[in-house]
């Protein structure tokens, strides 16, 4: 038994409450679920568990169903079915899904509940750069571009893409979110600049003036690619919006490029030549949450290397303003990458 204090507000509960692209009412046979899956719990009642104790800070980590690897195939609190997620006063959740934070933390409760897009990151970012170095080994990472564009995870994942050495570029939508990438050392590129930049692959436009609007942004997009990346193009492209996006994302792709991916927000029907793709010797890493083995060790980078979201107070929801949250959240008026919501005070 538990009481969520902070959960994080995320892609997936925005996509559960549009019921797309799955409703998972339906695809759990339940009427309701409660959602929030991603937060941290203070231990109420540990029912016999040999780690944990009453009053432990925990992590929550949504492996409901995993494979025999370890990596993750039913979501907690999202499409596995009779689980309460983390926006209710209080909760049961298994202890082996509980991690606790660590002991005499350098940082806030916020910052910890925020983990999961870091998690996210980390596992992807491995995949990423591996995939990478298979074909381009020996390479001074410090001429290649990684670029993303996205949220919180492509954030999280271009600060370890930095660390590595690599020129790391992104996009954003406003000037504070352009302020915070520069403050970050990412270089900012403003995707105002090109305000037509998607295509529905499903659906391509049939009027020419439209056309040539798309056009005309994905040059001005081409030639930024182009100008931070010394003509080549991006070495790993990080991208989580998918569809409207992916004829682009792959045009601006340098040869032995990776194009990487946990995300779909926007469209997860992709399309591509084959030809062009393995004459350009592009991979495609698409992965999922994070290895539940990985669990402690990505908590213990984070902490031992300063890996951490910075908070925005204002991006903090009270638990009765979570409609609030979700309408600010989906009409794109929160400027932090990292809105909370809090469930019960401390
Ligand atoms: N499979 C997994 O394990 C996993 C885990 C975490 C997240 N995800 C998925 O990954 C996706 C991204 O999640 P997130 O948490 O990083 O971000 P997020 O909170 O969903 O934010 C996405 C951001 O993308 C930017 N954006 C929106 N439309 C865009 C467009 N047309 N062109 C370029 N940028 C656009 C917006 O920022 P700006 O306006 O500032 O550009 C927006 O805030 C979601 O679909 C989520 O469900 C999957």
């Amino acid at each position: 038994m538990v009481e969520p204090l902070y959960g994080s507000w995320e892609a997936n509960i925005e996509h559960a409450l549009s019921r797309r692209p799955i409703d998972v009412c339906h695809l759990r046979h339940e009427e309701a679920v409660v959602l929030g899956n991603l937060g941290i719990v203070r231990v109420l009642d540990p029912k016999g568990s040999s780690s944990l104790q009453e009053g432990d800070i925990c992590m929550v980590m949504p492996f409901a169903e995993r494979d025999r690897y370890g990596y993750a195939e039913l979501i907690y609190a999202y499409d596995a079915p009779r689980t309460v997620g983390l926006l209710a006063k209080r909760t049961k959740i298994a202890t082996d899904l509980l991690l606790p934070i660590p002991g005499n933390s350098a940082y806030s409760l916020p910052q910890w509940a925020a983990y999961a897009r870091y998690f996210t990151a980390w596992d992807n970012w491995r995949v990423a750069h591996q995939c990478w170095s298979t074909q381009m080994p020996e390479q001074d990472p410090g001429e290649h571009l990684v670029f993303g564009w996205g949220g919180g995870v492509v954030l999280a994942e271009l600060q370890l893409a930095k660390r590595a050495g690599f020129r790391v570029a992104m996009t954003a939508g406003s000037d504070g979110r352009l302020a915070e990438l520069n403050r970050l050392g990412i270089t900012a590129v403003d995707r105002r600049l090109f305000p037509h930049l998607a295509l529905d692959p499903e659906h391509p436009p049939l009027d020419t003036e439209e056309m040539a609007r798309y056009r005309a942004s994905e040059k001005e997009f081409l030639r930024t690619i182009g100008a931070l990346s010394d003509g080549a193009g991006a070495a790993i492209f990080v991208d989580n919006i998918g569809a409207p996006l992916y004829k682009a994302t792959i045009k601006a792709m340098a040869r032995q490029g990776v194009v990487t991916t946990v995300g779909w927000k926007h469209g997860m029907r992709t399309f591509h030549l084959r030809a062009s793709e393995c004459i350009n010797r592009h991979l495609h890493v698409n992965t999922h949450v994070w290895r539940y083995d990985d669990c402690a060790t990505i908590r213990d980078h984070q902490e031992n290397t300063a890996w951490m979201p910075s908070i925005d107070p204002a991006a903090v929801y009270e638990f009765d303003k979570v409609g609030q949250l979700a309408a600010d959240y989906s009409s794109g008026k929160v400027d932090s990458y990292f809105p909370l919501y809090s469930v019960n005070p401390l």
